[in-house]
Parts: structure tokens; C-alpha cells; sequence
């Protein structure tokens, strides 16, 4: 099996982006001590890093082979919103040639992590310094990421063809909050790939919204949906 390279700080980090990867130990000190503590003590200090490297490799690697079914990643320019550590991307790009990714992230880690529906987007978990170490310690070239900090940043205004969000772009925030951003990259044939409890409402945003994916059991209770051909009006509200 394959694995990571990281460190306790990174660890931490990717404990808190990827649910499933809290043991059932560690879930119930959050349960008993609540999320405050879990966030400021818990995922800093009671972890295992090489335990959460190998399975957050290994939970990308499903990713990654969930997605390959449906898209082709050779010679793409992509476009990944809130990509936490950026397992899926390291993976993507040493098993496909010639990729380029365009990364948006915060930068900063939220004192009580929920992992709700969050209306005015203010949570957070993740450091650009630690994201952007991640990439090169595992194998990425530099010529062949860039990273925008959400809040800081002009976000990049160039065409894709995937923009890929998982768990995060209307998972845990409105979808409106991209949406003049989106307005000026998406072209006809950019394809959009994120999790969201309501697919029924993107048919009005786009022309082509495609299930590949419906985690109603699971954690996540979503689904992974393909959306193509923005309507640009529709989906002001
Ligand atoms: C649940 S994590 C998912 C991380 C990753 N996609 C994965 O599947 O492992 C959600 C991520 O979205 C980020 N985030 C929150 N609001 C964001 C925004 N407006 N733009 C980009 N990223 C955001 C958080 O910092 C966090 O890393």
C-alpha cells in the first residue's frame, strides 16, 4: 500500500478535513469532550500520523479510482476548490501526465470545527504554508500547482476542464458563493464534479447534471454529481 510523507501539524490537518479518518477511539473523546477540545487537543496531540497517512492515502485512492471511471485526467487543467491537503491531486498527478492545478483554499483553522452547513462560509481547516509543503515533499513540481487563498487572493480567471470540489462547494457552503466567480471561467465544456445534498437544484444551474455517485448510507449523505453547460441566469436567485 501506498503512503504520505507528513508530519504531525499536517496530520492534524487532514484529520479534520477527512471525517472517516477519525477512529471510533478518537470519535468518542469527541463525543465525551465535545468538539472544542477535539479540535484544539485532540487532533493535535492524541494521533497517530503515519496511521492517518495511510489511510487518507488510501481514501484517495478510492477517489481517484471512483473519478477515473468517469473522467479522463491526462493533459487536464484543474481547477480543485477546497481540496484540504490535496491527496486526490497528488494522486492525479503521478498517475496522469501533464496536469496542471489551480488550487483555492483557506488559511486558516477554525477554533471549534462542526462540519455543518456553514451560511456565511467561515469555517475552516487548512494552512496554505503546510499545503503547499505537502505537495512538493510528495512529488509535485512546482511548475505544476498554484494555490489562492480564498480570502486574500484574486482567484485565477483561466479556462478549465475540470473544477473539482469534493465535500466542500455546497457540502458545507453555498454554491452561490462561486457563482460570479464561475460566471467568468466556465466555458461549455468545463466540467464540474462536487457533493451535495440537493442535485435536483443544480438542473436549473446547469444543462448536464450526472449522479455518479450517492453516499445516502454513509457519513456524507450526498451525492457526487457531474454538472455541464453553466446557465448563467438561472441560478441568481
Ligand atoms: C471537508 S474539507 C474537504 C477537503 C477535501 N476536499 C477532501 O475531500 O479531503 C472542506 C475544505 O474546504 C475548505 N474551504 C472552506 N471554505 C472554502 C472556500 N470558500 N473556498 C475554498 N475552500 C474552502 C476548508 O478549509 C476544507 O479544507
Amino acid at each position: 500500500m501506498g503512503y504520505f510523507n507528513l508530519d504531525r501539524d499536517i496530520a492534524r490537518l487532514i484529520l479534520l478535513q477527512r471525517t472517516e479518518i477519525i477512529t471510533p477511539k478518537l470519535k468518542n473523546l469527541r463525543k465525551t469532550f465535545g468538539r472544542y477540545f477535539f479540535t484544539n487537543f485532540v487532533s493535535k496531540y492524541l494521533i497517530s500520523p503515519i496511521s492517518i497517512g495511510a489511510r487518507y492515502y488510501e481514501a484517495m485512492h478510492q477517489e481517484m479510482n471512483q473519478l477515473k471511471t468517469h473522467l479522463n485526467f491526462e493533459n487536464k487543467k484543474i481547477l480543485s476548490i477546497g481540496s484540504g491537503m490535496c491527496g486526490l491531486e497528488l494522486l492525479i498527478n503521478s498517475n496522469f501526465k501533464d496536469n496542471f492545478f489551480s488550487i483555492i483554499e483557506k488559511n486558516y483553522i477554525s477554533k471549534k470545527v462542526t462540519y455543518g452547513w456553514d451560511e456565511k462560509n467561515d469555517e475552516a481547516y487548512n494552512r496554505i504554508d503546510l499545503l503547499n509543503f505537502f505537495l512538493i515533499n510528495n512529488g509535485m513540481n512546482k511548475k505544476n500547482f498554484e494555490i489562492f487563498d480564498y480570502d486574500k487572493d484574486n482567484l485565477p480567471v483561466k479556462t478549465y476542464d475540470y473544477v473539482i470540489s469534493l465535500y466542500s462547494l455546497d457540502y458545507h457552503y453555498d454554491f452561490l458563493f462561486y457563482k460570479d466567480y464561475f460566471k467568468k471561467i466556465l466555458n461549455e465544456n468545463t466540467m464540474i464534479i462536487f457533493d451535495t445534498v440537493r442535485p435536483e437544484f443544480f438542473k436549473n444551474v446547469f444543462e448536464s447534471v450526472e449522479v455518479i455517485q450517492n453516499e445516502e448510507k454513509t457519513i456524507h449523505s450526498s451525492k457526487r454529481i457531474i454538472c455541464k453547460k453553466f446557465k448563467k441566469i438561472s441560478c441568481d436567485k
